[in-house]
């Protein structure tokens, strides 16, 4: 039998990314001509399969609507954005909660990475629609890893074998991932949650263009990226 379910995707916006510094939030830096954030949105938008993209932006909020923004019905604005990712993410489910089934799927995507391509997002679908958790993108670890001591020197090369870095999406059922958010609010992802709830989310292989902006300098990067993808193919 053919399942019914939906797959929504949610943004948590509503950052102010101290790590880049300057007054802007990094979702609004401009990446070749538009901010950070609209090449999110395309790149989620170019997925039929999602029937929403709800962006999480913060209650201050003053720079959304500066800007021209796809003119697509399925993407939605809430501003209701917390003091932690968590929090913002927690607002979009207690919404799309309401408007849903418990056993549909939530993405949830960071809006600083912007050059996640719409495939990686189709073959994410693929993957796990069938499966009882959910799971994530993420990068098997390339570099060795070093924990420093307060000196700033090297205090141990830790093994990095069976090491990933996780990446967005992050792909759960609606229901379980609002219950385990609500029970682990202290996480750093959506995967944290699902795991302290004692599951094993799968980790599904992505690829370094998928990174998230965070220091100035990753905005040539990205658009190096994003342009390089717009050159014509032979
Ligand atoms: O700061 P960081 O890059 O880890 O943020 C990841 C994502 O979570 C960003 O899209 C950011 O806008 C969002 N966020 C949020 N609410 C917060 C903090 C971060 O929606 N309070």
């Amino acid at each position: 039998m053919t399942d019914t379910v939906s797959f929504h995707a949610l943004v948590p916006a509503a950052g102010t990314g101290s790590r880049m510094g300057g007054d802007m939030p990094k979702q609004y830096l401009s990446l070749l001509g538009r901010p950070v954030i609209a090449h999110t949105l395309d790149a989620l938008l170019r997925v039929p399969r999602l029937a929403s993209v709800c962006v999480v932006l913060s209650p201050g909020d003053t720079w959304w609507e500066r800007y021209a923004w796809p003119d697509d019905r399925r993407l939605r604005v809430l501003r209701s954005g917390g003091a932690t990712r968590a929090a913002s993410v927690a607002q979009g489910l207690a919404v799309l909660a309401g408007e849903t089934s418990a056993k549909d799927w939530v993405l949830v995507h960071d809006a600083a990475r912007a050059c996640l391509a719409p495939e990686q997002v189709d073959h994410m679908l693929d993957e796990l629609r069938e499966d009882p958790i959910g799971g994530l993108l993420a990068m098997p670890l390339a570099d060795t890893l070093k924990r420093a001591d307060a000196a700033g020197r090297v205090d141990a090369t830790l093994p990095r074998a069976g090491l990933w870095q996780a990446q967005t999406p992050q792909m759960f059922r609606i229901g379980l991932l609002a219950d385990a958010l609500r029970a682990y609010p202290d996480v750093t992802d959506e995967a944290g949650a699902i795991e302290a709830a004692g599951h094993a989310p799968r980790l599904i292989e992505s690829g370094g263009a998928n990174f998230k902006i965070t220091y100035p300098q990753d905005l040539a990067l990205a658009a190096s990226i994003l342009a390089s993808r717009k050159e014509p193919r032979e």
